[in-house]
């Protein structure tokens, strides 16, 4: 079977290697990836954003199964036009990806079907949203509708803070803003919660715990993700049944009552506050550095678990893991998630010779003409397994230091919150 995958980062690397190894796979195209996907994958530099060009080159190399990496073509409806033109694409259509293309349209479901989240504000007005937070308590969290990168949130220490983030909001910042969304500071720990549907079955797809904060201790700026471990540390038979009884279903019978079955994986960013689950977003594909973390430990054959997901038939399927702690880490460009310099050459990289519990994924590289080269903020993210959380990071940070980079920066405290030194 002839396989299209959607992305160049390093959750993309990851499927793509996961894909590989399917006895069904005869070949992997990637749209654009990295120097990474390359190795499993013939990569072709398209622009991914044109479906029409997408679906032309789709076509012309008979390629039978498309599988969408990052949100934007999801939230786009990449899924709705691929389908439209018969060809099986695996991912959430245009409207189930409002859940992550508005964050104002999943508060109104959480809102109808009594979902756990923060208490919020929907504004329309900028003098309005600049009156609801005048005698407000503080942190206060100011919020962009649409999709912002991870950019379009502001936790507000105070009015004047929080009264420059609805200026910004409306004056575009992230694009024309029509309404802003204000909500209650949720005090907790984050978790990282993911399932995988085809529209009528549910499977769980392990847990996670991102760092969000560019340095050590959870401080500074917020990043697409420094490392995870999974998983996460705050998972309990108790707490999964309430994720699952509380937030997952409702959301997917509030779809379905508005005609839409979610396919596809769905990613719930939770703040856990005393064992009870809140939901603080949604995602409509796997997470980045979370898909690293998590693929490594899936015994059963992806392409399977996503075929059944295509033809409706994920109940037949066994997801099996191994029984394994995994730890994350990403490597950076210095300067990141500011700016940061590219086109560094990365040596060493075949020095490393991976065993089985071990994975590096890239992420923003290139290869020229067999070098390495530097192509983004996030660079090469290191995945061990193993018994101990502890012995994993330090097998990470003893592979990053046989790279030995000195353009790039990593946070050696991935899992400070689960392991004790
Ligand atoms: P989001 O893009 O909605 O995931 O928000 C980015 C980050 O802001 C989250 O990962 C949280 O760390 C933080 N955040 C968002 N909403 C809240 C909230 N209501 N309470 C506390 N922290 C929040
Ligand atoms: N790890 C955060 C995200 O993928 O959005």
């Amino acid at each position: 079977m002839k396989v299209g995958i959607i992305g160049s980062g390093g959750r993309e690397h990851a499927l793509c290697e996961a894909i590989s190894k399917s006895k069904k796979i005869s070949k992997i195209y990637c749209f654009p990836g990295n120097a990474g996907t390359q190795k499993t994958a013939e990569n072709i530099n398209i622009d991914i954003d044109n479906f029409e060009t997408l679906k032309d080159f789709v076509i012309s190399q008979n390629i039978e199964l498309i599988i969408v990496g990052p949100e934007k073509p999801l939230v786009e409806g990449i899924v709705d036009f691929f389908e439209k033109n018969n060809i099986l694409i695996f991912g959430p259509n245009k409207f189930a990806s409002q859940l992550e293309g508005s964050k104002i349209f999943t508060k109104k479901i959480c809102e109808k079907y009594k979902i756990p989240t923060a208490k919020f504000g929907i504004f329309e007005k900028i003098d309005e949203a600049k009156l609801f937070v005048k005698d407000k308590k503080f942190p206060l969290v100011v919020k962009a509708d649409g999709l912002a990168s991870g950019k379009g949130v502001y936790i507000c220490e105070n009015k004047e803070i929080a009264e420059k983030a609805i200026e910004e909001i409306f004056n575009g910042k992230f694009g024309q803003a029509k309404n802003i969304l204000l909500e209650e500071f949720l005090e907790g720990e984050e978790m990282s919660y993911f399932i995988i549907s085809d529209g009528k079955n549910v499977k769980k797809f392990q847990t996670a715990q991102d760092h969000k904060r560019v340095s050590e201790g959870d401080v500074g700026k917020n990043t697409g993700g420094m490392g995870a471990y999974s998983p996460s540390r705050l998972i309990n038979n108790d707490l999964d049944k309430k994720i699952l009884d509380k937030i997952i279903f409702p959301t997917l019978d509030a779809l379905k009552d508005m005609n839409c079955e979610y396919k596809g994986f769905l990613y719930a960013g939770l703040m856990i506050v005393k064992n009870e689950p809140y939901l603080i977003e949604y995602n409509v594909r796997m997470g980045d550095p979370e898909c690293q973390t998590i693929l490594p430990k899936l015994k059963t054959d992806l392409l399977e678990v996503i075929l059944g997901c295509a033809k409706k038939k994920l109940d037949e399927i066994k997801i099996e893991w191994h029984d394994k702690n995994s730890l994350c880490i990403v490597l950076c460009s210095k300067g990141y998630p500011d700016k940061y310099q590219k086109n560094i050459l990365i040596n060493n990289l075949d020095k490393i010779i991976l065993s089985s519990n071990q994975k590096i994924y890239h992420a923003g590289t290139k290869n020229e003409n067999n070098n390495i080269l530097s192509n983004g903020g996030r660079v090469l993210n290191f995945v061990n397994l193993s018994n101990s959380f502890k012995e994993a990071r330090d097998n990470n940070i003893q592979m990053i230091n046989k790279i030995n980079w000195p353009e790039g920066f990593y946070r050696k405290d991935i899992g400070h919150k689960v392991i004790k030194e």
